[in-house]
């Protein structure tokens, strides 16, 4: 594996934004799958969760995120979005997306009807593939020396001004998406996983 592994080292803490933007020389112009260590997928299908997604951002030709179906309490720890569900309710078209929104301001714009007409909340959840805009975003922020969350470079924000420009899409991956990277997440993990 070794001569496939290339690393780069975020010398100070500046956020999950700058520390993407590091590899924008890695990732040359070229479509990116990003993939969060603290979060696991189980696929349901013979396909993996990443392979899905690929295939989802080919089909889209656009950024897009795999997202999946937070309860509001959780909204919180989450880059929440909002959007127009295709026919399948597979694929969303964003309209808005806010990093770590109160509960009480996701109840209010960012509930996503389905077919149902139940209101439901989606996150970002560890799987991303990032166009060069999306580093282009990053750049920029960071030229500007104003960091979009607090003392920190943000990818949200990065995120809502692509889909601004250029349009971004969500997709749910046919499987089970695990965080591990909260405590009560992590345990829910370690029992939920093998059902
Ligand atoms: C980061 C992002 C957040 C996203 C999450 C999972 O949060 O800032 O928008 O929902 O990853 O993809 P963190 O896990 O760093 O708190």
């Amino acid at each position: 594996m070794r001569p496939h592994i290339t690393y780069i080292h975020q010398k100070e803490r500046k956020g999950f934004g700058h520390a993407v933007w590091l590899t924008k020389k890695f990732a040359d112009g070229e479509p990116v799958l990003l993939l969060l260590g603290d979060f696991v997928y189980r696929s349901n299908t013979a396909e993996s969760c990443s392979k899905q997604i690929i295939d989802a951002y080919k089909e889209c030709g656009r950024t897009l995120v795999s997202i999946m179906e937070v309860p509001i309490e959780r909204v919180v720890h989450y880059g929440i979005l909002h959007g127009v569900w295709d026919e399948d309710e597979e694929i969303m078209k964003v309209d808005k997306m806010v990093e770590k929104p109160m509960d009480d301001y996701a109840k209010e714009y960012l509930g996503v009807k389905n077919k149902r007409g139940e209101r439901k909340y989606y996150a970002t959840f560890g799987q991303y593939v990032l166009t060069r805009e999306v580093y282009d975003e990053l750049e920029k922020e960071i030229n500007s020396g104003k960091p979009s969350e607090g003392k920190e470079f943000g990818l949200t924000g990065a995120l809502d001004r692509v889909r601004e420009n250029c349009g971004m899409y969500g997709f749910v991956p046919k499987g089970k998406a695990f965080d591990i990277g909260l405590p009560d997440a992590y345990r829910e993990t370690m029992i939920n996983y093998c059902k």
